[in-house]
């Protein structure tokens, strides 16, 4: 009851959550994961959003401190590009606000799914972001992996831009841990940033070696859990809904304190276009998990042996 009277009377902020440094930028553990912006029922080829909506989130966000946002060119629809939004809204950005995008794949003026970037093509991925964001470098880039096994070159090329000084931190994306070797022959990575949650636990081994070797890891996905992009559209299962009743909090409330209870390194990146689940999702990061609640959100996504 705790977190409900907090959120009753003052908003938390997201700084409850703790933080984490990414390279040499303190971020708060709980951000903000823009591709909901643009419109959240058919990503790919949009539902427009309200753009006032979507700018007015975005204030909101960093209002209760949130520093740490996620973004990329490819999330647009039709009339709403995510980095034109954060640019609009936030601009001039503070200096502790982090802003993480990713390149590789690619979207053509349709929008549809084109061939991934060869590495050559990376340095203009990396400037359309910068254009869209209205910077002069970028934060954090996360090379987002398309199912290839070698990244070295891919990732060779965006070592060469942070040594240019277009971009400040790499990550990967969809990675595996032979990914994560491969690339940290070539350059410092300050985050992974996988698909997990109390019901995707592909990426366990990839916690650990990211906990191991103090990189964050950044998962997504958490609350959609196998709604993916189509969001959180499946039905909860019991145990989320039994923690929820217990703290009097909402379902999407305990996924997010189990992925922040699973390490310091863990960073949340929650997608929302709707400003109350924002708060919500925001005061989350005050939620404590017992070590029971915590045993038994671990048996929704444990194989059976
Ligand atoms: N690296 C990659 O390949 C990759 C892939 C996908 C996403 N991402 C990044 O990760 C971020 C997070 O992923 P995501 O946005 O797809 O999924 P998510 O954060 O797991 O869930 C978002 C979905 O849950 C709903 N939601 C959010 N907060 C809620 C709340 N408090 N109560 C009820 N429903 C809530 C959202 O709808 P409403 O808008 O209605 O709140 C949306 O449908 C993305 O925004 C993006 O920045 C990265």
């Amino acid at each position: 009851m705790e977190l409900m009277e907090q959120m009753t009377s003052q908003p938390v902020s997201a700084a409850a959550a703790g933080t984490w440094t990414l390279g040499d930028l303190t971020v708060n553990r709980i951000g903000f994961g823009a591709m909901r912006l643009t419109g959240s029922a058919a990503f790919h080829q949009g539902t427009r959003s309200d753009r006032g909506r979507a700018i007015g989130t975005l204030r909101r966000a960093v209002e209760l401190g949130v520093n740490h946002i996620d973004t990329a060119a490819f999330y647009f629809s039709r009339l709403r590009s995510a980095n034109e939004l954060i640019n609009s809204a936030l601009a001039p950005y503070g200096d502790d606000l982090v802003i993480a995008t990713k390149v590789g794949p690619a979207r053509d003026a349709d929008g549809e799914w084109d061939s991934p970037a060869r590495p050559g093509q990376l340095r203009g991925q990396v400037e359309e972001n910068l254009r869209q964001l209205g910077r002069d470098h970028l934060d954090l880039v996360n090379l987002r992996l398309m199912g290839q096994d070698s990244v070295s070159e891919h990732f060779g090329a965006l070592a060469e831009l942070r040594d240019a000084g277009l971009v400040r931190h790499l990550g990967i994306s969809a990675a595996r841990p032979e990914h994560l070797a491969q690339v940290l022959e070539i350059a410092p990575v300050v985050c992974v940033q996988n698909r997990y949650g109390i019901d995707a636990r592909e990426g366990d081994e990839m916690l650990r070696a990211c906990a191991e070797r103090g990189i964050a890891f950044v998962p997504f996905f958490s609350i959609a859990g196998e709604g993916r992009e189509a969001g959180a559209v499946r039905a909860e299962h019991d145990q989320v809904h039994a923690v929820a009743r217990a703290h009097g909090v909402s379902p999407a409330q305990v996924r997010l304190a189990w992925i922040l209870g699973q390490g310091a390194h863990v960073l949340a990146i929650p997608g929302t276009g709707d400003p109350d689940h924002l708060v919500d999702n925001v005061a989350a990061g005050a939620l404590r998990l017992t070590a029971e609640e915590h045993r038994l959100l671990d048996s929704i996504g444990r194989r059976p042996s």
